[in-house]
């Protein structure tokens, strides 16, 4: 899968999960089995897994799915609770272990203890203790903010109410909350016979028995905690992970007993085997292996990349398996005009997951595999997750079927549909006289991570396109005089009507990086939305800049190019938009409806590094080169890669060249790597 199916799809999936979670959670009418909804989640989770660096802000993945607003109360989390990256095989492990050792500046064969954990599939959840005793408990939620569910926990017999022995003055532990395979069996046969709703799978039941509004309701439930993290503490409580858990054991909790020290890395794949041999005959569910770096010195400075550590992984167990008939080859055209072959399957099981479709990629993918409407296929779940077809059982091919054509035109607007030399995507032509692109853009603007408009759904979005009251993004905003009319559409009324008028004009103020990211320009998601706008601050800069960029060779566009995590082909994205007059048009006629806030450096405003743009130059001593960007990113700098008038700060390690004597024609300040150190304040 291409990077742009990949963002496309997982557009796609953060509007349908959060659909069914509104039909769930808000409306109380699900619109889908709850199997049908955990592969949904499965396969945002899986993309999720294999495009980190497309993970949306508003990724389904980091919502727990929703109480009822006001449930429960909110709780912040002081340090966010983030999700693990996930390998599947001996080579990807080996590969995560590395890029530590690397980052870390180690030799290849340094040593790294781990200590292994394995991974149940519950829900995480957040203990706060002051002076030893147990004062608040959150769900994970958003990742940011979680809900208070202290009562409901305080009603788990495995949780301490107390710590036994010392403790720090405050201390936040995290683990999962689980449920035995036993246990919910008995459970969802106890709800069944007194007429209650059955759990799909023992997560569900254990999410579902937390977040009660009666504790009493939970307080019957048979939930299990382990402990396996930490969050703040208000003092260092151990110095190596394995210790850590020791402590945990003796403040009274429960650690996973199946949780080992590895001496080094190559003892992951024995303990992989071992445990995957123990699965079944485990009394609850794991689908992998947590590898977390014992030391915890080193985990510190290895920190995060994106949502996920650089210190532990999840090495999940080998993919589930089916097969099924393909019914049909279905194309989907997305916002960018990509044709994806979808497979439309006959519904069938897999690991516990009813799958219905499944993605064929691309056409290319379909020939290599000669996959054939009327075949039977062979379906897989990676890693507990996507489904994808691995391939035909060619005995059971029945007799006249043709090989899959790709289609010439668009199946929606008709334009041609054409295959770039090299690249492996067909794309609809049309732009923007093609109604499933437009209006496919139309549902992103709206979408939660752009403009976040309630009400303007996709059912809606297609509604008003159809009425010819929604051309293009500007019409967003036109549509507040269209009020009485709204108000008069099935379905709709007064009350509706206003409150959709009041979600569009409360959007008129939009920070920079989401306005960037709502264009929905090729290859700028989230991430790059937020890299331009920390780079160019201002809409009227950025416009100016991007006109200028369009002529090669320009400063402007060398200096787009030079942008650390931009490069060429995202360059080229934009200046193509640029050079196109109708795109032009469309985005002055949308700024024109609204106040676009400038991008202002996020870290702390003490942070001596905040807004400055930095390059690194020679070989730094004591920190690899992503460690030291990383750092210098997280206080709030920007770096890149050629130094130039507007540079801030060049840190000149050792055997620097041209770079730092561009820097001393310029004037610009370097600094040695020891003064670096103390800027960033390591
Ligand atoms: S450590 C920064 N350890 O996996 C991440 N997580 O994909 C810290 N999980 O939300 C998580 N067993 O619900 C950790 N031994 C274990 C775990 C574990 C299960 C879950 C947890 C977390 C998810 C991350």
């Amino acid at each position: 899968m291409t990077e742009d199916e990949a963002r496309a799809e997982l557009a796609r999936l953060a509007l349908e999960i959060a659909r069914h979670d509104r039909a769930y959670y808000a409306e109380d009418a699900p619109l889908i089995t709850d199997a049908e909804y955990d592969a949904l989640r499965r396969r945002n989770a899986e993309l999720e897994a294999a495009f980190p660096h497309l993970i949306r802000p508003d990724s389904p993945t980091h919502r727990i799915g929703a109480a009822p607003e006001g449930a429960f109360g909110k709780i912040r989390h002081r340090v966010p609770m983030l999700s693990l990256s996930n390998v599947f095989a001996p080579e990807e492990f080996t590969a995560f272990i590395d890029r530590a050792r690397r980052f870390l500046g180690l030799a290849a064969d340094h040593p790294l203890a781990l200590v292994a954990e394995p991974k149940i599939d519950g829900l995480s959840i957040s203990l706060t203790y002051e002076e030893g005793i147990f004062i608040r408990g959150a769900t994970r939620g958003d990742g940011t903010e979680g809900e208070d569910v202290t009562a409901n926990l305080r009603t788990l017999r495995t949780l301490p109410q107390k710590l036994q022995g010392r403790a720090p003055a405050r201390i936040e532990i995290r683990g999962e909350v689980f449920m035995t395979k036993a246990d919910f069996l008995a459970m969802n046969e106890a709800q069944e016979a007194a007429g209650g709703k059955r759990f799909a799978n023992p997560r569900n039941a254990a999410a579902g028995s937390l977040r009660q509004l009666d504790p009493a309701i939970t307080a019957s439930r048979p939930l299990a905690l382990f402990a396996y993290a930490r969050g703040e503490t208000s003092e260092p409580v151990a110095e190596t992970h394995w210790q850590y858990l020791e402590r945990l054991r003796d403040w009274g909790f429960e650690v996973n007993p199946l949780s080992e020290y590895l001496a080094g890395p190559d003892e992951a794949p024995g303990f992989q085997a071992r445990i995957a041999a123990e699965r079944a005959s485990l009394a609850y569910d794991i689908d992998g292996v947590v590898y977390k770096i014992d030391d915890l010195t080193l985990e510190r400075r290895l920190g995060f990349v994106g949502r996920e550590p650089r210190w532990a992984t999840a090495w999940k167990f080998p993919a589930e398996q089916a097969t099924t008939l393909l019914r049909d080859i279905l194309i989907q055209v997305g916002r960018t005009g990509a044709l994806t072959p979808v497979a439309i399957l006959e519904p069938v099981n897999v690991g516990g997951v009813l799958v219905t479709r499944a993605t064929l990629h691309n056409e290319d993918e379909i020939a290599r595999k000669d996959i054939r409407v009327g075949d039977a296929v062979i379906l897989q779940r990676a890693g507990d997750v996507i489904p994808q077809i691995l391939g035909i059982v060619p005995e059971k091919r029945p007799k006249n079927t043709k090989p899959f054509a790709p289609l010439e035109t668009c199946p929606v607007c008709g334009s041609h549909a054409v295959r770039p030399p090299g690249e492996a995507v067909r794309r609809c032509t049309g732009g923007l006289i093609c109604e499933a692109q437009t209006v496919e853009r139309l549902i992103h603007v709206c979408s939660r991570p752009a403009f976040d408009i309630e009400g303007m759904g996709e059912k809606t979005v297609r509604e008003f396109h159809e009425r010819g009251w929604l051309a293009s993004p500007a019409d967003i905003f036109h549509l507040p005089a269209r009020e009485p009319e709204i108000a008069a559409l099935e379905g709709w009324g007064a009350l509706s009507a206003q409150n959709l008028v009041r979600a569009i004009e409360a959007r008129r103020r939009i920070p920079f990086a989401r306005f960037l990211y709502a264009l929905g320009i090729r290859r700028i998601g989230a991430t790059n939305a937020k890299l331009l706008a920390r780079h160019y601050e201002t809409f009227d800069n950025w416009r100016a800049q991007m006109l200028a960029a369009t002529e090669i060779g320009s400063d402007a566009r060398l200096t787009l190019g030079s942008i650390v995590g931009i490069g060429e082909a995202i360059a080229t994205e934009l200046t193509d938009f640029f050079g196109e007059p109708r795109n032009l048009a469309a985005l002055d006629a949308l700024a024109a409806e609204l106040t676009i806030e400038p991008e202002t450096a996020q870290a702390a405003a003490d942070s001596p590094l905040a807004g400055k743009i930095v390059v690194f130059t020679g070989t730094l001593e004591t920190m690899t080169r992503p460690e030291a960007r990383a750092r210098a990113e997280a206080l709030g700098a920007r770096v890149t890669d050629s130094v130039s008038k507007k540079t801030d700060l060049v840190i000149v390690g050792a055997d620097a060249g041209s770079k730092a004597r561009r820097a001393a024609e310029l004037g610009v300040r370097t600094v040695t790597e020891t003064e670096w150190r103390e800027l960033a304040g390591m």
